[in-house]
């Protein structure tokens, strides 16, 4: 395999799963992490991330992975991968300042001879115009000479039981073909097909395809439900018969907005991209977002509907919200729509609380949500249940008992008296 050690720069969702499995396959491995309370969390064993048990981690660790915030310990490495975050900024545009940090820390450490692979989701042409010089610049080294450059686009799917880093394809674009093989290397010797890329932006794209593919068709389906529901018209049986075509079709649901950080967030460093090198707006991304953006307030919107079918007014109910994670069985609260949910329903005066297993603290508007737990729900408590995320957890729980309206935005809920979105 190509270069060892191998440094993982970042921590969270992709770097540490990728970290403890390189290390369980055999290969000197440290994390870095600009965080120090992450590095003192895993150096104790402790996991922050949901895909990695305790138990994972001390396997790790016991095969050798080691952890740092001192970026001097990463020096003269033989590969260096980069999976740390790729925001938004406040403009709107695309935060690339992290992976220039992290380009920068490894220009000062790296030899010749090291490979430099990106995994965070960016748009075309960020690891040959942006990366590239940083490193080039920085070591004194040329890329594809001196040393190898890759972009391999991390697919990973927190709380997914059936695909994880090993099972699930991996694309790999080089700069040069060396690259690419160096890359491949390290992937393949984990067990992971690799998917060659013709080149580093035919690898950043596909992944930003993959995620905008999910966005547009979340974004039709959302568009579908607000008209399905006038004409009265179950969504969700349609789709279930749709789906049934064993070719052309993949189904998607409606549910309350979008969350994490894949389908809000991404398309946006496409549409930047198109719109500032091309000038012109990518129109399909631009209107999933405002109508992935719209579902929050047409969930109040139903909700207040619901109730005064009921003459209840929504100021003043007493709402729960169930279910606050972006998704479920995650305890993942990026980018998640219950908190513009939970924001609309204050600012109409409805008494808002909360039940999620895997939330404990849930502040809006700088103010504490009073905490429901499970188990001490009882009938009476509420005049409306809305319905966020299907956690398996609540398949235990009778909805209809707990109040008149039950709004249920998944569409997983039975029962004569729930409303769908
Ligand atoms: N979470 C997902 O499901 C997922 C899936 C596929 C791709 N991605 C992409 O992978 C990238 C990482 O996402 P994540 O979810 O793992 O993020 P995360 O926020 O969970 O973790 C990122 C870590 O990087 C650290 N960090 C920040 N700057 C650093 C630096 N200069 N050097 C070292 N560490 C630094 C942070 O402290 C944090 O611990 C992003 O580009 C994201 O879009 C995420």
């Amino acid at each position: 395999m190509f270069g060892s050690p191998i440094a993982i720069l970042g921590l969270g969702y992709v770097g540490l799963p990728l970290a403890a499995g390189l290390a369980r396959a055999g290969n000197e491995v440290v994390g870095f992490d600009l965080d120090e309370r992450v590095i003192d969390g895993l150096s104790q064993g402790n996991s922050h991330i949901q895909d990695i048990s305790d138990a994972e981690l001390a396997e790790s660790i016991s095969a050798g992975l080691r952890f740092t915030s001192t970026g001097s310990d990463l020096h003269g490495f033989g590969a260096y991968i980069i999976c740390v975050p790729t925001p938004l900024a406040e403009s709107g545009y695309p935060d690339l300042s992290f992976i220039e940090q992290a380009g920068a820390l490894i220009a000062s450490q790296m030899r010749s001879g090291s490979l430099v692979v990106l995994e965070s989701t960016t748009y075309p042409g960020t690891t040959d115009e942006l990366l590239r010089p940083i490193l080039e610049s920085g070591s004194g080294l040329k890329a594809g000479i001196d040393f190898c450059l890759s972009f391999s686009p991390e697919r990973i799917d927190p709380g997914n039981p059936e695909f994880k880093v090993t099972n699930t394809p991996k694309v790999v674009g080089g700069y040069q073909p060396c690259c690419l093989e160096a890359a491949a290397s390290i992937y393949t010797e984990l067990g992971i097909e690799v998917v060659r890329a013709k080149g580093l932006r035919e690898a950043e794209l596909s992944k930003l395809l993959e995620n905008t593919y999910r966005h547009i068709n979340i974004a039709l389906v959302n568009e579908m439900v607000k008209f399905c529901n006038p004409l009265g018209i179950d969504l969700h049986d349609a789709i279930r018969c749709a789906a049934t075509k064993p070719f052309g079709f993949q189904a998607f649901y409606p549910g309350p907005g979008v969350g994490g950080h894949c389908i809000p967030i991404d398309p946006n460093y496409l549409s930047y991209r198109v719109r500032s090198e091309l000038g012109y707006a990518f129109r399909f991304v631009e209107l999933a977002q405002e109508i992935n953006a719209s579902m929050p307030s047409y969930v109040v919107t139903r909700l207040q509907d619901e109730l005064n079918e009921h003459s209840l007014s929504l100021k003043g109910s007493r709402v729960l919200v169930a279910g606050v994670t972006y998704k479920a069985d995650v305890p993942d609260e990026r980018e998640s729509p219950a908190v513009p949910i939970a924001e609309i329903l204050i600012n109409r005066g409805a008494i808002v609380s909360y039940l999620d297993p895997y939330v404990t603290n849930w502040q809006i508007q700088g103010s504490q949500i009073a905490r429901v737990i499970q188990g001490s729900l009882e009938g009476g408590q509420f005049d409306a249940v809305v319905l966020l995320q299907s956690h398996t957890d609540f398949d235990a729980l009778d909805f209809e008992s707990l109040a008149p309206v039950v709004l249920d935005t998944r569409g997983s809920l039975q029962g004569a008296a729930i409303k769908r979105l």
